[in-house]
């Protein structure tokens, strides 16, 4: 007679075998990878690990797409810049769906643009894109307010008389007043507190990506959501920005509609009252707020944190910075307005730009996509609902298209004569139909914002201090661990 423990024991082992077969059979069908196991899919192998470098090495035993199991769910990775760019692009609407994970679903919803899909996501998008074209993203009016925001993040640098600073928090200020000006259509002062617990709260967002809270609230949502703990203190921050958010838009319609909308909010509340009558409308207050907590989530912390490594490369490498300072006075005037169009005559501060993006590469291994429908990536056909992650890093280090990938090497965007030259792995803002919305924006803002600060002052560590940190902390986004350097004016 078997005990109750025997019984158990062989119950266990009959459905651990079952599950192991039936994943095996499932397998068959997908792109190649390590062998996944029941309950963990491929995660112990890879000792719970995710990040670019083991992507890329497991590609190199795998080919440049491959499946890893997280549980139950295929993930079908895309390495490599070929891969990457076929991927997204040659059916482009199929892999155009965003993962919603529970804790991103507990955050936005599914609403606004970036952690939506389907049709909301559309028309979120399409309108986001269309108020940014007509309020001057790509032409001279939005410039200005990047140029603006450049004469008073140099100022704040000149205040500090070449003391010793962490220049994060200046720099994600002047970047977030940019948003503000366009969705809100007026800036924040340096003291104003509420916008400094904003954008703290943001930070907070950003550097929970990727933690181990995170990552048990994604395992166990059920249990994670009645528990407290940090994941309840970062959704609290969401919710920060969005009561900021919803007060920007109260007074918006205390004023009223101007009859000339000026900023985001306006072109948005004026959309609602014209499709009101439209019966698969999703343009509402919620969709709105949440639309535009996205623009500051992807808009605040990215370019802000690319700048932030660029002038920690250029304490490390004096000597390009140099050479950035003898190409922008060789160019400009001292007091001349940079423009973005000048990065035509500006060939070397244009490479180094360039170069601060892909080497910094603050997206990691990029943000993943969902197929909408069943599809074929790659020859491979896969069922609707299948994660996919086109890994930019891999495509920003691919060793077939950079000539030294893991070197920071301006020489990467200029020929022998010097001209700069765009290179088609470049890919920081991603590809395909999901496409960085803001990328014009950010572009603009990283030559104006570098441009105006080489161009004032160099950069250089304080005095004593000789170690530079180049590592990168992994959270939502690939930053610099915290530096103090001093902006000597010139
Ligand atoms: C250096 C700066 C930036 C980098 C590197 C960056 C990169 C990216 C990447 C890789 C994606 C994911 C695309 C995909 O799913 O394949 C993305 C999405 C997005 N970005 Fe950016 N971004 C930057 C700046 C900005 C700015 C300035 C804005 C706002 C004006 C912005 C708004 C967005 C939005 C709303 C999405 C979601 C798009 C969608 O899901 O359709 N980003 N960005």
């Amino acid at each position: 007679m078997l005990t109750i423990g025997e019984v158990l024991t062989a119950l266990a082992v009959f459905l651990f075998v079952t599950q192991f077969l039936k994943l095996q059979r499932l397998r068959r069908r997908l792109p190649p990878g390590p062998i996944p196991f029941p309950v963990f899919g491929t995660v112990i192998q890879l000792n719970f690990q995710f990040n670019r470098d083991l992507l890329m090495k497991l590609a190199k035993v795998h080919g440049n797409i491959f499946t890893l199991w997280f549980g139950w769910a295929p993930v079908i990775i895309l390495n490599g810049y070929q891969a990457v760019k076929d991927g997204m692009t040659m059916h482009p609407e199929d892999v155009s769906g965003r993962l919603v994970s529970p804790f991103f679903r507990a955050m936005a919803k599914g609403k606004g643009i970036m952690l939506a899909t389907g049709h909301t996501w559309k028309q979120q998008r399409r309108f986001a894109l269309r108020t940014l074209r007509t309020l001057g993203l790509g032409k001279r009016g939005l410039e200005h307010r990047v140029q603006e925001e450049a004469r008073y993040l140099v100022d704040f640098f000149a205040s500090v008389k070449g003391k010793p600073l962490d220049p994060s928090f200046p720099l994600v200020h002047s970047v977030s007043n940019v948003i503000c000006a366009v969705v809100f259509g007026h800036r924040f002062s340096r003291d104003d507190e509420t916008f400094h617990e904003v954008i703290r709260a943001m930070e907070r967002l950003f550097k929970f990506g990727g933690s181990f809270f995170h990552h048990l609230y994604e395992i166990f949502p059920w249990l994670m959501c009645r528990l407290p703990g940090p994941h309840k203190k970062v959704l609290s921050c969401y919710d920060v920005l969005s009561s900021f958010t919803r007060r920007e838009i109260s007074m918006h319609t205390e004023r009223g509609t101007p009859d000339e909308p000026q900023d985001f909010i306006d072109f948005y509340l004026d959309h609602i009252e014209k499709s009101k009558d439209e019966p698969r409308s999703t343009y509402n207050e919620d969709n709105m707020v949440y639309s535009i907590n996205d623009l500051f989530l992807g808009g605040s912390e990215t370019t802000s944190t690319t700048l932030n490594w660029g002038l920690l490369y250029m304490v490390a490498n004096p000597d390009i910075q140099e050479k950035v300072q003898m190409e922008l006075d060789a160019v400009l005037g001292r007091s001349q307005l940079i423009c973005y169009e000048d990065r035509r005559e500006l060939p070397y501060t244009n490479a180094v730009v360039h170069e601060i993006q892909r080497f910094s590469n603050i997206i990691s291994v990029g943000m993943p996509r969902v197929c909408v429908r069943n599809t074929i990536l790659l020859g491979f056909p896969l069922k609707k609902g299948t994660i996919v992650f086109p890994n930019i890093a891999s495509s920003l280090y691919d060793p077939e298209q950079w000539e030294a990938p893991r070197q920071f090497n301006p020489g990467h965007f200029l020929d022998k004569d010097g001209n700069f030259v765009s290179q088609q792995a470049f890919l920081p803002f991603s590809i395909g139909h999901r496409v960085c919305l803001g990328e014009h924006l950010a572009r603009t803002e990283l030559f104006i914002f570098f441009a105006n600060l080489l161009r004032a002052f160099t950069f250089q560590l304080p005095e004593g201090a000789t170690k530079i940190n180049t590592e990168p902390m992994q959270g939502g986004t690939l930053q610099p661990h915290p530096y103090r350097i001093c902006a000597i004016p010139r």
